[in-house]
């Protein structure tokens, strides 16, 4: 029994931050940034009452209403985001609690800009198992939260959002998840990472002091490694799935930066008219670029029946991956 995406969701923070925005207050411009990342804008959840679970939240009650299901038919509720509101509880079991899914069990999935392919795959697990008639896959993120916004090789990068899922079992085995492959590295880790307010180096002046809390990325080391991770894999669940460039209708890649996407469509030898690009309008929302991109996509009525859709990520960890679906 393969699972299958019955309703997606997304949303995004209203304000917007522009380029022209952040040459206000950092020594960028929006010729650097367009040019070597391809964004234009980032959304922004301004609130600071509000976070990752209230995003999250909003994405939930959207594809219930869509679908015309209650909350209670909720079997697992799985969100990924390496912005959680708090380390515990979990951004899961908050959202639970905010659409009153009392049926469902809930856990958070820490897999950063590839967690919604993690998560997707975990939560079509437990389809694929029968144990589960309805699975939330949501990805989140609050990443204005982690920023330094006097660092302008990071905080141009990424912007809030979060988008999701509800897996279903499919009628046949012909739609739904096909085939994933998952990867991690750890030695990757150093490159891109939050050092501080974890177990390892609790929050205190000095960590406050020294910006620990905030996201620290070697760029060039990250990107070279995303270039060559983000095209293996997607070349790699081509080759296992006999699939060619003209078989697939949509390459949704993670939205890191224009240029890695490129790469990774050249390789596949996809028209760039395929490949789903939001990234000038939102930036990098880690976890949550994959599934705004569905959603996006399935709002526009782009995604028929019967459509091949490659899904590749690549993210801190390192993390990396890819997954081909069946569109029902
Ligand atoms: N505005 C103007 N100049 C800048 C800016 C900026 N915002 N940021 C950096 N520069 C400068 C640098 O200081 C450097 O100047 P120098 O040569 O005088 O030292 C120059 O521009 C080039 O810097 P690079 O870091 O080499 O720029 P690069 O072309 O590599 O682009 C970028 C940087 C966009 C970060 C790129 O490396 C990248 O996209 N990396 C991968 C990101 C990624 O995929 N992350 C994984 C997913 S995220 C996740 O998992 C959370």
């Amino acid at each position: 029994m393969k699972a299958v995406i019955t309703s997606t969701a997304k949303y995004l923070p209203e304000s917007i931050l522009s380029n022209r925005d952040l040459e206000n207050i950092l020594d960028t411009n929006d010729e650097w940034i367009r040019t070597r990342t391809g964004i234009r804008e980032r959304r922004i959840l301004k609130d600071p009452e509000k976070a990752t679970s209230y995003l999250c939240t909003e994405v939930a009650q959207q594809i219930l209403e869509k679908r015309g299901i209650s909350a209670a038919e909720i079997d697992l509720i799985i969100v990924a985001t390496m912005t959680p509101d708090m380390i515990f509880p979990s951004t899961a079991c908050l959202v639970q609690k905010d659409i009153q899914a009392m049926n469902a069990w809930a856990f958070d999935l820490s897999g950063a800009c590839s967690g919604f392919l993690y998560a997707l795959n975990t939560g079509a697990q437990f389809i694929t198992a029968g144990t589960h008639k309805k699975v939330l896959v949501i990805g989140g993120e609050k990443m204005s939260a982690i920023m330094d916004y006097t660092d302008r090789s990071t905080s141009v990068l990424f912007g809030d959002g979060a988008a999701g899922v509800l897996l279903e079992p499919g009628k046949d085995d012909s739609h739904g998840l096909i085939d994933a492959r998952l990867y991690s590295d750890g030695r990757g880790g150093d490159n891109l990472c939050m050092p501080g307010g974890g177990s390892l180096r609790p929050t205190t002046h000095e960590t406050v002091d020294r910006k620990l809390h905030y996201l620290q990325q070697d760029g060039r080391q990250v990107f070279k490694s995303a270039v060559v991770g983000m095209a293996d894999v997607a070349a790699e669940v081509m080759n296992r799935n006999h699939l060619t460039s003209e078989d697939i209708d949509f390459l949704i890649p993670h939205q890191a930066n224009h240029r890695i996407i490129q790469a990774t469509a050249e390789r596949m030898g996809i028209d760039m008219e395929k490949v789903a690009i939001n990234i000038d309008r939102y930036g990098n929302t880690s976890a949550a670029t994959i599934p705004i991109c569905i959603a996006e996509l399935d709002e526009e009525g782009k995604l028929q029946t019967g459509n091949n859709l490659i899904l590749v990520s690549f993210g801190a960890g390192y993390t990396w991956g890819g997954i081909y679906l069946n569109w029902l």
